[in-house]
């Protein structure tokens, strides 16, 4: 199968719009603050891969001055829509010209390298975020745990894909998001912790620390396995 990015796409773009910071994603978004609080200095920020602009807006009620970029169209399209006064912008894949380079405290990529193929193009994306990093900047890089695609989850099922227990870094693997109306696959490619380390030390990039959150059990969500196995990785990186 090739690997087509599953956001380019209206209908899931109008679903994806409606998810928030419930059931799994909860507990992608709950130490954030405290993370950004500990690591970056400034209110200067991008969010690379803004989606329909929860993560941008995330950023906007922590302080954040905050530019969103996306590849996809539908999704900036709804992010427009939804923030009208919010800088968002459709740019070409790994194209950072629209930018101004060494002037972010911060750029987050929530989600975003769990839609990105091959390790050469990382490679490329994290070198070119790095350029717009002031020299004190910081990367959040949050991305999904190789676990993520052979469990079950309060908001995901990956029941369907045995496949997906064989996949390896670069590897397509599906999963379905089951709090949205869209219940087609979303078709994302797998990368260990290893190969991200590998992939960020390319790049010239250094890890600062890595964040795998758990549930506590006392949330209001029916968790299935996140108070076990952290479905998400947050890697705080810099120059
Ligand atoms: C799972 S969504 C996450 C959206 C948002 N960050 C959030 O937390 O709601 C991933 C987004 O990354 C975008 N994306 C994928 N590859 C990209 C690239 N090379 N450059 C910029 N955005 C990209 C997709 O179009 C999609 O909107």
């Amino acid at each position: 199968m090739k690997f087509f990015n599953s956001y380019e796409d209206a209908t899931r773009a109008e679903a994806y719009s409606k998810l928030e910071f419930a059931g799994t994603y909860y507990l992608a978004y709950r130490d954030l603050p405290e993370i950004i609080t500990k690591h970056v200095h400034g209110n200067k920020a991008i969010d690379f891969g803004c989606g329909t602009g929860r993560s941008s807006r995330f950023l906007q009620k922590l302080g954040f001055s905050t530019i969103g970029i996306d590849i996809s169209e539908k999704m900036i399209q709804i992010a427009k829509k939804t923030d009208p006064k919010t800088d968002y912008r459709l740019i070409k894949d790994g194209d950072f010209s629209q930018l101004t380079v060494h002037s972010s405290d911060l750029v987050l990529s929530a989600f975003t390298f769990d839609n990105i193929p091959t390790k050469e193009k990382k490679v490329a994306l994290f070198s070119g975020l790095a350029s717009l990093l002031n020299q004190d900047g910081k990367i959040i890089n949050l991305v999904s745990s190789p676990d993520i695609y052979t469990h079950e989850w309060a908001s995901f099922s990956t029941k369907d894909f045995p496949q997906n227990k064989c996949a390896k870094s670069g590897d397509i693997v599906p999963i379905v998001t089951t709090d949205i109306l869209d219940k087609r696959p979303c078709y994302d490619i797998l990368w260990t912790d290893e190969d991200y380390k590998k992939v960020f030390a390319q790049a010239g990039l250094k890890v600062v620390q890595t964040y795998k959150p758990l549930a506590k059990g006392t949330e209001p969500y029916a968790w299935i396995n996140e108070t076990k196995i952290a479905p998400w990785v947050i890697y705080v990186i810099k120059k």
